[in-house]
């Protein structure tokens, strides 16, 4: 049964995309020039999603703060009065870490979603993939209360962060360090 109705939806899918695609040639036929734009408007009219905030506002709203959260979680200061550790302790505290984690994994799918553009270029950022790997395994680093896996893991997040600022953020930046 669930088979079949998911057949249907397909059908039902079929149907409207065939519909769509009958449109735009119809449009194309007549006028020529506007085809590009016309397709593009029909991609945004049948996707479910509506990008409202910029790709900027979710790095400043989400994306910033929750790293934040991860990278201060676990830390070794020395000074006069000796060696200090922090790390979560209890549940509580693992539980307000996780939730920054699962807050950086949706985070990677927000940022890839159709429309998302950031200011400069005009472009989208299609894979959101590694910054939602490494946050998965920051989910596995708190059910497990893994102290060492947060460490590290905390590393190769700002890698990852890096790595994208790099070619969306500041190309021109990273072309003149890379050559310096
Ligand atoms: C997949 C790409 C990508 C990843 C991953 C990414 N960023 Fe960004 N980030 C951007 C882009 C692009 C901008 C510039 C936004 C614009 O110009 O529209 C940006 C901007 C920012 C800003 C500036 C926001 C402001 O208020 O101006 C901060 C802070 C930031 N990112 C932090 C981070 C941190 C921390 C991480 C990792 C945990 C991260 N970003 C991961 C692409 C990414």
């Amino acid at each position: 049964m669930v088979f079949r109705s998911r057949m249907l939806n397909l059908l039902t899918f079929c149907g409207t995309a065939c519909l769509l695609s009958a449109c735009g040639s119809s449009t194309t036929a007549t006028n020529p020039d506007k085809s590009t734009g016309s397709r593009a408007a029909d991609a945004a009219a049948v996707s479910p999603y509506k990008p409202t905030a910029t790709f900027q506002e979710i790095m400043d709203s989400i994306v910033d703060p929750s790293s934040d959260v991860i990278w201060e979680a676990v830390s070794t200061t020395v000074d006069a009065k000796g060696i200090h550790e922090k790390q979560p302790h209890t549940d509580a505290e693992w539980h307000e870490f996780r939730r920054r984690a699962i807050l950086l994994v949706e985070a990677a799918n927000l940022i890839a979603v159709p429309g998302r553009r950031v200011a400069k270029g005009d472009k989208s950022v299609e894979d959101g993939a590694p910054l939602r790997e490494i946050s998965v395994e920051l989910v596995a680093a708190a059910d497990n209360k893994n102290v060492a896996a947060v460490t590290d893991l905390g590393g190769a997040l700002d890698e990852v962060c890096e790595s994208c600022h790099k070619v969306f953020w500041y190309p021109e930046l990273a072309q003149n360090s890379a050559t310096r």
